[in-house]
Parts: C-alpha cells; sequence; structure tokens
C-alpha cells in the first residue's frame, strides 16, 4: 500500500519513520516533506492546503491512505474534499472532517462541547464586538490572572494571559474591535485560569473505540527554566512522571470517554488522532484545549515507544475496527530535544549547513525544518531537528540526548539545556 503524509515537521518525519517499519506499506510520500523525510521516502513538491494539487499526487502516485499532519488542512475540510470527490472517496484519510475538526479550529466551540458533554474545563464566556462591554464586565468578575483566547486559528499566538484587569480589558478591545489576531478573534473566549501542572495526552479513535497513546510533556519557552517567548516546542518528555495510574484512570474516565461519547452524541464521525491538553491540579484533570492531530515536538516521544504496527492502527481507524488491533508501548521513556535556529522564535537565518547527522547509534534524529541543497543538508525553519532518545530513565535518556548533540552543529545553532528540569533531581 502507498500511503500520502502532509506536512513537513518532525512530527511528520515521525510518522515517516515508523510507518516505513511497518512490512504493509510499500511506498511512503511526503507533501511536501523535509531532508529527513527525503532519505527514507519520497518528498513532493505539494503544499498540503492547496486540495487540488494534493489530489493530483494521490491519483499520479496510486496512493491507498493520506495521514494528515497539522491541524489547517483538516480545518479547511481536506477530509471532507475526498468524500466528496467520486475518485477519492474511497482513500481513507486519517484526521478529522471539517465538523470534528472544529474542536480545534474554533476554542468557543470546543467550550461548548466540552461543557454540553459535562468535561471538566475552566468556567468560560464567549464574546465578540457586540457585547464587549459584557466581556468587560466579566472580566471585571473574575481573578488574576485573566485568560483570553481568540476563537479560530492564530498560529499557536492567540491566547493572553495577563495579570493586569486594565490590560486584560484593553486586549479584549483589541481582540474584537481592531481585529488583534485577523478574523481569529471576532470571537473571544475568556476563561478561568486553571492552576496546576501542564501535560498531553493523546487518542487515536476510529469514531467508536480508542487507543489512548502515551502521554507527553512539551518544554514550550525559548529560555531555560520555562522563560521567554513562546515556540512551538523546545522539547518532550514521555511518559510524564507525575502522570500516574491513578490520574490516567479520571482522564479516561472523565475526558476520554465523554469526549468520544459527546462526538457520537453530536453526530461528528471522527476519524484521527485527539490531542488532550490538560492541568492537572492535584490530582484532577481539567482539559485546556483540544487539538486534531498529533503534538509536536510530542509525537517524536510518543511514536519511538509505541510498540504495534502503525499502518495496522491507520488501518484499524479507516476499517473501524481500532478495537481489534494490538496496541502496545515500551516501558522505556523517551526524549527528545529540539535544535532551532539561533533568534527563534523571532527573526532567524535559513540556509545554514548542518553537519554530524551521521551515524548515531543512541539517538533518532528527526528532521523538522530542513531541506537538501545539492550535497548539502541545511536549515529551512526555526525548528530545525529534534533529538529523540530512548533509555530507563529520564535523565539517561536526556544524556543520550545531550551527547548526540555534542557532534551536530549549524551556525547559531540553539537548543535548551534543561529539558525535563522539572522532572529530574
Ligand atoms: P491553548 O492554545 O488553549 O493551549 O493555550 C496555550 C497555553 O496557555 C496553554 O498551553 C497553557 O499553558 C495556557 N493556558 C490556556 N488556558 C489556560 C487556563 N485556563 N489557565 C491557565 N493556563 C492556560
Ligand atoms: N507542541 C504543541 C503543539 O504541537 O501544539
Amino acid at each position: 500500500m502507498n500511503i500520502l503524509i502532509l506536512g513537513s515537521g518532525g512530527r511528520e518525519h515521525a510518522f515517516t519513520y515508523k510507518l516505513s517499519q511497518s512490512k504493509k506499506v510499500t511506498k511512503i510520500f511526503v507533501a511536501p516533506g523535509n531532508a529527513g523525510t527525503q532519505e527514507i521516502a519520497t518528498n513532493i513538491n505539494v503544499n498540503p492546503t492547496d486540495f487540488e494539487s494534493v489530489k493530483k499526487a494521490v491519483i499520479a502516485h496510486d496512493i491507498q491512505m493520506v495521514i494528515v499532519g497539522p491541524e489547517a488542512p483538516l480545518v479547511n475540510g481536506v477530509h471532507d474534499f475526498f468524500l466528496a470527490d467520486n475518485v477519492l472517496k474511497s482513500i481513507p484519510v486519517i484526521g478529522p472532517k471539517k465538523d470534528g475538526a472544529l474542536l480545534e479550529g474554533s476554542k468557543d466551540f470546543s467550550k461548548e462541547f466540552m461543557v454540553k458533554h459535562g468535561i471538566p474545563t475552566a468556567k468560560y464566556q464567549s464574546f465578540t464586538k457586540e457585547n464587549l462591554q459584557q466581556g468587560k464586565l466579566f472580566l471585571e468578575s473574575l481573578t488574576p490572572p485573566y485568560v483570553l483566547k481568540a476563537d479560530g486559528l492564530a498560529a499557536g499566538k492567540g491566547v493572553l494571559i495577563l495579570d493586569s484587569l486594565e490590560e486584560a480589558k484593553s486586549e479584549l478591545e483589541e481582540m474584537v474591535s481592531n481585529q488583534k489576531f485577523g478574523d481569529a478573534s471576532s470571537t473571544v473566549v475568556i476563561e478561568e485560569f486553571l492552576k496546576g501542572i501542564e501535560l498531553s495526552v493523546f487518542v487515536l479513535t476510529d469514531g467508536k473505540s480508542y487507543k489512548i497513546l502515551p502521554s507527553a510533556k512539551d518544554y514550550k519557552r525559548i529560555g531555560e527554566g520555562d522563560k521567554g517567548l513562546n515556540t512551538g516546542g523546545m522539547g518532550a518528555i514521555s511518559p510524564v512522571p507525575f502522570a500516574d495510574k491513578n490520574f490516567l484512570n479520571k482522564v479516561e474516565e472523565l475526558v476520554v470517554k465523554p469526549t468520544i461519547l459527546g462526538l457520537q452524541k453530536d453526530g461528528i464521525d471522527y476519524r484521527g488522532f485527539i490531542f488532550i491538553g490538560l492541568m492537572n491540579d492535584n490530582g484532577n484533570p481539567s482539559v485546556v484545549e483540544y487539538n486534531v492531530r498529533m503534538g509536536d515536538p510530542e509525537t517524536e516521544v510518543v511514536l519511538p515507544r509505541i510498540q504495534s504496527d502503525l499502518f495496522d492502527l491507520f488501518d484499524g481507524v479507516a476499517n473501524q475496527n481500532l478495537e481489534e488491533k494490538e496496541f502496545s508501548v515500551t516501558d522505556k521513556i523517551a526524549t527528545t530535544v529540539m535544535l532551532v535556529s539561533g533568534g527563534y522564535p523571532e527573526s532567524y537565518e535559513k540556509g545554514a549547513i548542518i553537519s554530524g547527522l551521521d551515524n548515531h547509534k543512541d539517538s533518532t534524529i528527526f528532521h523538522a525544518g530542513t531541506k537538501i541543497k545539492g550535497e548539502a543538508i541545511v536549515t529551512s525553519g526555526g525548528r530545525v531537528l529534534a533529538v529523540t532518545s530512548l533509555a530507563d530513565s529520564i535523565q539517561e535518556a536526556l544524556d543520550q540526548s545531550y551527547k548526540t548533540i555534542d557532534s551536530i552543529h549549524f551556525k547559531k545553532m540553539n537548543y535548551r539545556k534543561d529539558i525535563g528540569f522539572d522532572l529530574v533531581g
């Protein structure tokens, strides 16, 4: 079977790597991919949100399954596009249709969904420019810090957490009246601030049954000690030690089951990943957000721990017999450390030559922002490489990743030297 993966990051390289181990997979194509996917699969120069070009590629390469990495094609309706097309409709797409993708595409929708189905989450109300004054009054009724979220997709930047009431009011006005995040902030969700420690749980579902994948924690800030600007993620660890059996049982009963049942009750046929961002407050889970895809760099620690054939699991999603599929996870700990371009997440240079990528026994190097230029592999993005290691303890896995990193070089390479700092020692 030939497979097409949409996307170009570390997440997609990890999917490619894991699927390439399946005997049932013949050829893997990645659109557009990166230098890492090119080494083990075939990159095709297609933009994942250009559905007509995706269709041409599917026909030209005899694709029999499509895996969607990022959220944008899902929110824009790539799965619906396939179902509406006579040639494409029999080809399974791993990822929800537009109705399910709203769990990530609209914060207002996802909050309403959680409340309707009794899923624990922060109290909230939504506002537009029509009821801005009520929004300001609602802020007055809350205690700081204030959490403001643009309803739509805002490239990971749409959440503001503010200590001052005055600032919260003026930012709300900027968002709804002056389109601070464009259309995405015409509606703003204001919610209670949740205390606790964050982690993520990932679910794969065929719409009927589900598998809970390993938990993970990512490190979002650019600076050590979790300081500085937000990034897409600077590193990740799986499993999360403070998510013990008792806590994960609560997550399954209070969050996962009502989410799957809620989708069914609402008539949403959801086939794909659900990434549940959680707050653990003294052992009680509360949902911070849903994403309708896997996380990046979380995928780079979650997939290497899955021992089952990933294609088999996707086949189960496609044929709605996921329940029958074998699913096992190693007890080993996975860590990943992101190597980024100097300057990221602000402006940075591209095109730096990367050296030292070969012959690493202790780690798997997943490419994110890389491309092939002549004979060389060069940087082509802010997040460049994710260096993943598996070991018996967090510390050992981190030591392996950092040892591997010692021999990798590119101009202005930057990385956090303290991934897992809150979990070890
Ligand atoms: P989101 O895009 O909803 O994941 O929000 C981005 C980040 O903001 C989350 O990963 C949390 O760190 C933080 N955050 C969002 N909502 C809340 C909340 N209600 N209370 C505390 N922190 C939050
Ligand atoms: N690492 C967070 C995300 O993928 O959204």
